[in-house]
């Protein structure tokens, strides 16, 4: 499905539809995705034996951004996501606003979005060396996965569940 296609079908579904959406669909898959990319990354700087070496630079790249999106899905997951849950059912949440939190969660999805696009530059797109290790492989292919699902996630929250939750808003 398109991206713009999943914009317009969230744009009128409850919120707490939504937010069940981004915690069973991306939630679950990044944190997945993240650890599996994170043994992938030991795998193939091993099997590669130092010949490519900005292997070395995209685990460093991903070690930062590993930690970043546990804390970052953690403040949705705690913080965000019961706020507008509880202003959907009309009850507000002890008087607090979304603001403050989706700016906040907003500028982690851009520093996000640049350490993706550092990978994309490390990764020549996605595309392993013509000699390069089935490790090397699999890992490039869980990166784009990883990438790819990043986008549409970050997408649906910012340009549909935090207009929407600011709507809301008293
Ligand atoms: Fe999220
Ligand atoms: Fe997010």
């Amino acid at each position: 499905m398109q991206a713009t296609e999943t914009a317009a079908e969230w744009g009128v579904a409850p919120l707490g539809l939504l937010i069940d959406h981004l915690l069973a669909t991306h939630h679950t898959f990044t944190k997945v995705q993240l650890e599996r990319v994170a043994r992938l990354t030991g795998a193939a700087v091993l099997a590669d034996g130092g010949r490519h070496a900005e292997l070395d630079e995209i685990r460093d790249v991903l070690d930062e951004l590993r930690e970043e999106l546990w804390r970052h899905l953690a403040r949705e997951e705690e913080v965000l996501f019961p706020l507008i849950r509880a202003l959907e059912r009309g009850r507000g949440h002890h008087g607090l606003s979304p603001a403050w939190p989706i700016e906040v969660l907003e500028l982690e999805h851009s520093h996000a979005l640049y350490m993706l696009d550092r990978l994309r530059d490390l990764t020549h797109d996605y595309q392993a060396p013509t000699i390069a290790t089935p490790e090397h492989r699999a890992l490039y292919d869980a990166l784009a996965s990883l990438d790819a699902d990043l986008e549409t996630h970050i997408m649906l929250e910012n340009d549909v569940l935090h207009p929407r939750a600011l709507d809301l808003a008293p």
